[in-house]
């Protein structure tokens, strides 16, 4: 328990909330070799035996959220998958990293900055990994287009993104998903920061409610945010909670040598042609199937950083950014206007501002000294 692993060693891990993207895990897991999935945990323990037994996985036992302790006290855990709703992450997350175990979150990794400083610092106390899981940034699409932004791109102008869920959330999730700035957009917002590798100095949102259930909860399904970043880069994102063709994920990037754009991604790629025209099958038809692979690749980054194979790809500092932006969004859609993000950091956080570039700078990166908090340090 805490010890950095071998290469060979295996790794037990324990995870919390068996639900749409808890299955995804396990079944993602199960695949990885010297892993072994000891518990699967759940406030409704009955999700658990039946996945467990629906798979016939004879080493891992089914836990109810009250008896989490004995996941957390077994000496064979040693990493802990957070994926039950937002508002219970904070209080897994902080128990099992006291217990010594790192720690793979989903996010949003809280709705609160508060909550998301103190899993930070809880972290950083215990001198374990916490890993938000940001899963865009494993996806091999996107991963391919920042890594050949210098070479291609060159000096940035635009970056953009689309991004229109399939199927439709439930309004019981979208009611407790804190809204679609913190629980949709917070995925478009963090790959933009990364693609710019800045925080945007300004940003303006504006939105609208389409369906009524939505606007009864005081939430919008169509989201626009324009950004403007340090080095005059702008950035947008367009994103939507339903599209009726499938699960639309497009991404720009613009310079002043060429661009690059990544578009959607088809389970089936032949074309029919006949006395229509021309038709291609349809795009993949949800998150969990489009990025099934990022998925995959941020488990298997995650194991290696318990491992000690490798430095975590996505440090405090980030998540803490990507939720403040996010936050920011939310105001501006609340006011109408655009908001200079350290100005509204400055008043409504004045002490995280202090503090923010500290949180997993021992890990990763360095802060311009020109002011403009570049994440990697480029
Ligand atoms: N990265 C992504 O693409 C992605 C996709 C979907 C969901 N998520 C995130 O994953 C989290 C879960 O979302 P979901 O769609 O899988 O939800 P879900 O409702 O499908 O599943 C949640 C599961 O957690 C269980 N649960 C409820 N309260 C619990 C508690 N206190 N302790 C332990 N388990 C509890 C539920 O019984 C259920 O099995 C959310 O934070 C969401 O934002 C991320």
């Amino acid at each position: 328990m805490g010890d950095v692993k071998n290469e060979n060693d295996v790794i037990g891990v324990a995870l919390i909330g068996i639900g749409r993207i808890g299955k995804v895990h396990v079944s993602n897991i199960l695949r990885l070799p010297r892993v072994q999935l000891l518990y699967i945990i759940d406030v409704n323990r009955t999700f658990a035996e039946e996945y467990i037994n629906e798979y016939n996985l004879v080493s891992t036992t089914a836990l109810h959220t009250d008896d989490v302790d004995t996941a957390y006290e077994d000496n064979r855990v040693d990493a802990v998958i957070v994926c039950c709703p937002t508002q219970m992450h904070e209080t897994h997350v902080k128990a099992a990293l006291k217990k010594g175990k790192a720690v793979m979150c989903e996010k949003p990794l809280a709705l609160s900055l508060e909550s998301i400083v103190n899993c930070y610092k809880t972290a950083e106390d215990e001198k374990r990994p916490l890993f938000c899981a940001f899963n865009k940034r494993f996806d091999p699409q996107t991963a391919a287009i920042r890594s050949q932004i210098p070479e291609v791109v060159g000096r940035l102008k635009v970056v953009k993104s689309v991004s229109r869920d399939h199927p439709r959330n439930s309004i019981e999730y979208l009611k407790i998903s804190g809204g679609i700035a913190l629980d949709m957009a917070i995925h478009d917002v963090d790959m933009l920061i990364w693609l710019a590798d800045q925080i945007p100095d300004t940003i303006h949102a504006i939105g609208h409610a389409h369906f009524d259930d939505i606007r009864d909860i005081d939430d919008v399904d169509q989201l626009f945010i324009t950004m403007k970043f340090p080095d005059g880069t702008l950035g947008h994102s367009d994103i939507n909670r339903e599209a009726t063709y499938g699960h639309d994920q497009r991404i720009e990037v613009f310079g002043s040598k060429g661009m690059l754009s990544g578009g959607n991604i088809r389970p089936l790629c032949h074309e029919t042609h006949g006395d229509h025209g021309t038709t291609l099958p349809p795009i993949f038809d949800s998150c969990m199937s489009r990025y099934n692979e990022s998925y995959r690749q941020e488990v298997m980054h995650f194991m290696d950083v318990v491992r000690g194979k490798s430095k975590l790809k996505v440090v405090g500092r980030e998540t803490i950014w990507t939720t403040l932006c996010c936050h920011v969004v939310n105001e501006s859609l609340s006011t109408g206007n655009p908001v200079k993000v350290h100005e509204f950091v400055q008043k409504k956080f004045p002490h995280i501002l202090s503090e923010i570039d500290t949180w997993g700078a021992k890990t990763n990166g360095a802060v311009k000294s020109n002011g403009a908090h570049h994440i990697n340090g480029v």
